[in-house]
């Protein structure tokens, strides 16, 4: 996430947005003289600003939306070669670096979530605030908001809800959205924001009815956690030894997963009471954040958004990249292709 106003001076001219957390995950990257980085969410570019000014490195910056990287041309431009911008899925990182003519690089950042410019965009339809099309793609591509609230069984609406969105009243919220979509079909985020306020009890003071469900929708429709735990293996294969992994995230459910891949990359105990038998792999992280850093009071008062923000991070071993899928550290929820069919 960004914080609009004014900022330090970096590579390319004065920064116009300071990303969060940007000072403790710029010093937790490490940056060097020499080095190549992946910053995964370029977004408006603040954190790839900061790291291209803190040394004479080279920065691939990754993002899914392809509004971002065009208006990161200017930067490309102004970065005289140590830049390069990809529209890609951070998944895929590794992928990325490869086909920049990098096996391997020393150090990857990634500030999930939405932006502020997205959100701000009525047109995108992120914002329950704003009226717009019911969207909520950060690709612009495949399948969108509105598609799965028209096309989802009243049971996956109530699951995707609850388990990604963390609302009590996902079962109200669902039989709502089905028995509006009988009606009129449900395209704007402003019928939607209206069927999801009939149906969530609310306290003053408590946050808008419809924050908890366009949470859910949106990170069920652009996949956001299978994307960061994928992404979290792919740099651990990607990372060279030394090599820094810093993620910013947003809610618990991101922060959870960041928390356990770490975790069980760096784990050293052998094989548990029950199969001392069995040999654990190599740590291939050392946790370099014991706590998550949270951001300070200036920063929240400068910025409200940084209230919830987490950075953890992590440096490669020399060993091996452990087994494993994205799967292991994702909730059990049915895959978009199955909530299309609307079993
Ligand atoms: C919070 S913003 C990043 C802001 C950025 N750090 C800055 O300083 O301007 C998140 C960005 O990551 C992008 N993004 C989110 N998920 C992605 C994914 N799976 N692959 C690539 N980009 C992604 C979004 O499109 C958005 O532009």
């Amino acid at each position: 996430m960004m914080a609009g106003g004014g900022g330090p001076v970096a590579a390319g001219g004065p920064a116009l947005h300071v990303p969060v957390l940007g000072a403790p995950a710029l010093q937790h990257l490490n940056v060097r003289d020499g080095g190549v980085y992946i910053d995964g969410t370029f977004g408006a570019g603040g954190y790839t600003r900061a790291i291209l000014a803190a040394a004479d490195c080279k920065v691939i910056g990754i993002d899914r939306d392809q509004t971002a990287i065009a208006l990161g041309a200017d930067l490309v431009e102004q970065a005289q070669g140590r830049l390069t911008l990809v529209e890609d899925r951070f998944s895929n990182l590794d992928g990325v670096a490869e086909s920049c003519g990098h096996e391997t690089v020393d150090g990857i950042v990634l500030d999930v979530g939405v932006s502020s410019m997205q959100l701000d965009q009525a047109a995108r339809g992120f914002s329950f605030r704003l009226d717009g099309p019911l969207d909520m793609r950060m690709s612009g591509e495949g399948v969108s908001a509105a598609d799965v609230v028209a096309a989802a069984s009243e049971r996956d609406l109530a699951n995707i809800i609850y388990i990604l969105g963390e609302e009590r009243f996902s079962r109200q919220v669902a039989r709502a959205i089905v028995k509006a979509r009988t009606e009129a079909p449900v395209v704007t985020t402003k019928a939607l924001a209206d069927i999801v306020a009939s149906a969530v009890r609310t306290k003053p003071n408590d946050i808008h009815p419809a924050t908890r469900t366009f949470q859910a929708l949106r990170i069920f429709v652009n996949d956001e956690l299978g994307e960061l735990a994928a992404a979290l293996i792919a740099a651990e294969g990607v990372l060279k030894p030394g090599g820094r992994l810093a993620v910013v995230s947003f809610h618990s459910l991101e922060d959870r997963i960041v928390k356990t891949f770490l975790a069980a990359r760096s784990e050293t105990r052998g094989g548990s009471r029950h199969a001392p038998e069995i040999k654990r792999a190599a740590p291939s992280f050392t946790v370099l954040t014991k706590r998550p850093i949270v951001a300070d009071e200036d920063e929240i008062a400068r910025n409200p958004r940084s209230r919830s923000a987490k950075l953890r991070a992590g440096e490669r071993t020399d060993a091996p990249a452990h087994r494993g899928e994205a799967s292991d550290f994702l909730p059990r929820l049915p895959s978009l292709d199955d909530v299309m069919r609307g079993r």
